[in-house]
């Protein structure tokens, strides 16, 4: 049985997000989402921080990762994964591209059967 292809779902102006900020975005079909430029690179992300009731949008840039504003944990901006305490659970990444100025996504990959 072969998949049906991966839509790709467009969340802003790649001109929306400046270079070293982050801004959220709710997409139909999607938990709110955090959209990174890091010096002209996308990175999407879960907006919610798994930590605690923080907005990931909010936190601060630093190189690849992000620091949630509520307590100083950090995420992989690449990976997800939690960099920093007290964060320890890593954060839904999702695959991103520029598409004639936009910035899309692909939901994440289903998990693989065992
Ligand atoms: S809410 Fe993000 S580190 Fe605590």
């Amino acid at each position: 049985m072969t998949q049906a292809p991966q839509q790709w779902t467009s969340l802003c102006s790649a001109d929306e997000v400046p270079a070293g900020e982050a801004r959220r975005f709710e997409p139909d079909g999607f938990p709110a989402l955090a959209v990174f430029n890091v010096d002209g690179e996308f990175h999407v992300t879960d907006d919610l921080c798994t930590h605690g009731d923080a907005s990931l949008a909010d936190g601060w840039i630093e190189g690849e990762e992000v620091e949630c504003p509520f307590h100083a944990g950090k995420f992989c901006l690449r990976t997800g994964e939690a960099t920093a305490f007290p964060a320890e659970i890593p954060v839904q990444v999702y695959r991103c591209r520029v598409e004639d100025g936009t910035v899309q996504v692909l939901p994440p990959d289903p998990p693989t059967a065992e």
